[in-house]
């Protein structure tokens, strides 16, 4: 499994009961990730999202924080019909004409190689509303686009983040913030205190509680220096809510190799480190897809001579696999709380039943019924699959 993708039917269970019952306290954490410049911060949100729609490269390229929502629908929700609906009738003008002449099915086969029995999925930009992207290409330009537009196209950088949603059957809801790369000297229309304005803007996303930082530091550049630790440190002290992420292991001087960093003897972190090899700038060349990459990576790992003795604990799959069981406990630590307002759920509803002496009333009985049903569903459903015992709600 490349992406997060392990926890979606367990999740959307839990909150299709909680929606049911008018409960929404699941907030599952926003996952950051902070490092200095260029070292693949960008590449690890694209792989774990499993898309390419992500401005990378050498250089400043993300220079506007990315709060990228993603939303689970379900399959069948993304049926052409609606589709066709939204694409009639709000056709963006910035669309160009000949794809006006085309049907829906061409367009999309055209610009994202969409079959008919594929799924669809789609981005929309909060400062662009009705107009849906299934194009992922296009996602990435109009992140350039609109990136231009209030951060100039001198270097310069903002705090404005670009808001993006994505909708797909294959995505987790979850929270996910790129940012621009910590850097020290100041080019092209960058203010002098350029390295305190980036670190002041990262810390409004990682300061919160709720935030998990993917702390990335590229494998060729001493860990002392990382920068990305030493933020992470301020907000997080004791290092439980930070992964380290070692990038571009792949790049190391012949003779040099991390393992030490990797089994966690060098820095203290109760997540631990991960490592990883992302695309090279000549793979993004190539268009090497997201798949390819992450088979890649794991040859890597499987085949190095130092690295293959941990190799089931490195590469991008892993770490989608770590953060699955971060957020999978996550949740189950709110499991006490939900069952709590459950409980509470049906004790006022018994009490409205005694007010009306127990008499029948349809309204109530299908209240009544419809909690029974919803404790049901969550207990054998839900509770039991992550539990691995089978918890009885008391009432
Ligand atoms: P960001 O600035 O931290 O968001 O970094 P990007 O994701 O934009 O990557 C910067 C450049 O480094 C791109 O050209 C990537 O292809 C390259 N890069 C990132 N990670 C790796 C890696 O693990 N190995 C190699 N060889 N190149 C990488
Ligand atoms: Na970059
Ligand atoms: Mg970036």
């Amino acid at each position: 499994m490349s992406s997060l993708e392990d926890l979606i039917p367990t999740v959307n269970k839990l909150q299709d009961v909680m929606y049911d019952a008018g409960i929404d306290t699941l907030d599952l954490p926003v996952l950051a990730v902070i490092g200095s410049q260029s070292s693949g911060k960008s590449s690890i949100l694209e792989t774990l999202v499993g898309k390419d729609f992500l401005p990378r490269g050498t250089g400043i390229v993300t220079r506007r924080p990315l709060v990228l929502q993603l939303i689970n629908i379900p399959e069948d929700s993304s049926s052409i019909p609606e589709v066709d609906e939204q694409k009639s009738e709000s056709q963006s003008p910035r669309e160009n004409d000949d794809s006006n002449e085309m049907t829906l099915e061409q367009h999309l086969r055209k610009n994202t190689g969409y079959q008919s029995n594929s799924v669809v999925e789609w981005g929309e930009f909060l400062h662009i509303p009705d107009r849906r992207f299934y194009d992922f290409k296009e996602i990435k330009q109009e992140i350039e686009n609109e990136t231009a537009r209030i951060a100039g196209k001198n270097k310069g950088i903002s705090r404005i983040p670009i808001n993006l949603k994505v909708f797909s059957p294959k995505v987790l809801n979850l929270t996910l913030v790129d940012l621009p790369g910590i850097t020290k000297v100041p080019i092209g229309e960058q203010p002098a205190d350029i390295e305190r304005q980036i670190k002041n803007l990262i810390l409004e996303y990682v300061a919160k509680p709720n935030c998990i930082i993917l702390a990335v530091s590229p494998a060729n550049v001493d860990l002392v220096n990382s920068e990305s630790l030493k933020l992470a440190r301020e907000v997080d002290p004791l290092g439980k809510r930070t992964i380290g992420v070692i990038t571009k292991l792949d790049l190391m001087d012949s003779g040099t190799n991390a393992l030490d960093i990797l089994s966690g003897k060098l820095y203290p972190l109760k997540l631990g480190f991960v490592g990883i090899v992302n695309r090279s700038q000549q793979d993004i060349l190539l268009n090497t897809t997201v798949e390819e990459s992450l088979d890649n990576e794991e040859q890597f790992f499987s085949r190095h001579p130092v690295y293959r003795t941990i190799s089931t604990r490195c590469g991008t799959r892993y770490l989608a696999k770590l953060l699955n069981q971060i957020l999978m406990n996550h949740i189950r630590d709110k499991l006490p709380d939900i069952k709590a307002r459950l409980n509470t759920l049906i004790g006022q509803t018994e009490q409205e039943l005694a007010t009306y002496g127990g008499t029948g009333i349809i309204t109530n009985e299908n209240k009544a019924g419809l909690v029974l049903q919803l404790m049901n569903k969550f207990a054998t459903k839900f509770i039991s699959s992550i539990d691995g015992t089978s918890s009885e709600i008391s009432t």
